[in-house]
């Protein structure tokens, strides 16, 4: 069953249990979600959590997301609940979208970073929903990155980052396969009148004006997000971005290039990924860019999409990547 040490890969009804075990006795389970992985721990649990952000690197001010597996929970973390945000809520849960709400009470500030405002989100994965449920707890996890890096999109990548810093006994890594969707969930604000969008993904602002019918709020928001920082989500190799409609593609020879597959290869570059569509092209952007660091390259050539679904998601982390 343990390919890697900690990895379980036959996720089995037993393993599964296995796991939220270790949740329910404060060590850490990476899982999958339809988003990326996330390293979980119980988010009542201080020193569990606290555990978090020593394995990840992350600063300690920084609020965690807590991840539950039915709507009905949404009252023991969150109070005075907006509308909209019920709406959205009906809408796109289980799915790849974060509401931040106001508290309540009994949220730790090692779970909000001090903040009034807590982050929730129900994710679409059986097996991340089946952990969550036989936990029978709040699971508090960010993604299963060192700090400022990429976010694993399969196990073998959370183990790449991570595996040296869990525990054997204690933590495990559940195997799930590659994550649906590729890029982390959009993260709405829920504080105002209307919504927020604080990270652009899979959950656009036409699909959250259509549900909600208001307007997003453009206006920058006070809370602090540690995937609004201006450099995150990077390789080691040097992220540049071509023109999306008139990519001079042969700045990549000798490097790694990413774009749709209807950009041909240039001559003497190294193709990462051809994605077919947005979709697909979120699908495998962090795997294309953890391929170049596995191969040492020192400079990856990326023609951004230009859609305005996903891509928008796509275009924020690469812009971040690049920064
Ligand atoms: O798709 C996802 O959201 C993944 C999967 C595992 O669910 N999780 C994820 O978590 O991306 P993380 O911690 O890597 O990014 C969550 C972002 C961080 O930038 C954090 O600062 C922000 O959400 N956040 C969490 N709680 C917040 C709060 N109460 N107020 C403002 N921002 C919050
Ligand atoms: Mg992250």
């Amino acid at each position: 069953m343990c390919a890697h040490g900690v990895i379980l890969s036959n996720c089995s009804a037993d393993a599964i249990a296995l796991a939220a075990e270790k949740l329910r006795a404060g060590g850490l389970v990476a899982f999958p979600t339809e988003t990326v992985y996330g390293l979980g721990a119980d988010a009542a649990n201080p020193e569990a959590v606290a555990r978090i952000y020593q394995v990840k690197g992350r600063p300690h001010d920084h609020p965690v997301i807590v991840h539950l597996s039915d709507i009905n929970q949404l009252d023991q973390w969150a109070c005075e609940i907006p509308e909209y945000a019920i709406a959205l809520a009906r809408s796109f849960w289980p799915g790849p979208m974060t509401l931040i709400l106001p508290r309540r009470d009994n949220v730790g500030d090692f779970i909000t970073g001090g903040q009034e405002s807590v982050g929730l989100r129900i994710p679409n994965n059986p097996i991340a929903l089946e952990l969550i449920k036989r936990a029978g707890i709040g699971v508090a996890a960010p993604s299963a990155n060192r700090f400022g890096a990429i976010s694993p999109t399969t196990a073998l990548a959370v183990h790449e980052e991570i595996g040296a810093y869990l525990d054997s006994e204690r933590d495990a890594i559940l195997d799930g396969g590659p994550s649906d969707v590729g890029v982390e969930s959009t993260i709405i604000e829920c504080l105002d009148p209307a919504p927020k969008i604080l990270r652009p993904g899979a959950i656009t602002k036409a699909m959250i004006e259509e549900v909600t019918e208001l307007s997003v709020d453009e206006g920058v928001s006070q809370v602090r997000a540690s995937g609004t920082l201006e450099q995150h989500y990077a390789p080691k190799a040097k992220v540049v971005l071509l023109d999306s409609e008139n990519p001079d593609v042969n700045r990549a020879a000798g490097a790694g290039f990413l774009a749709l597959e209807k950009f041909p290869t240039p001559d003497g570059a190294i193709r990462l990924a051809s994605p077919t569509s947005d979709d697909d092209y979120a699908r495998v952007l962090y795997d294309a860019l953890r391929a170049g660091d596995r191969r040492n390259l020192p400079a990856i050539y990326v023609v951004p999409p230009s859609g305005d679904g996903v891509a928008v998601a796509i275009r924020d982390r690469l812009k971040r990547a690049s920064a």
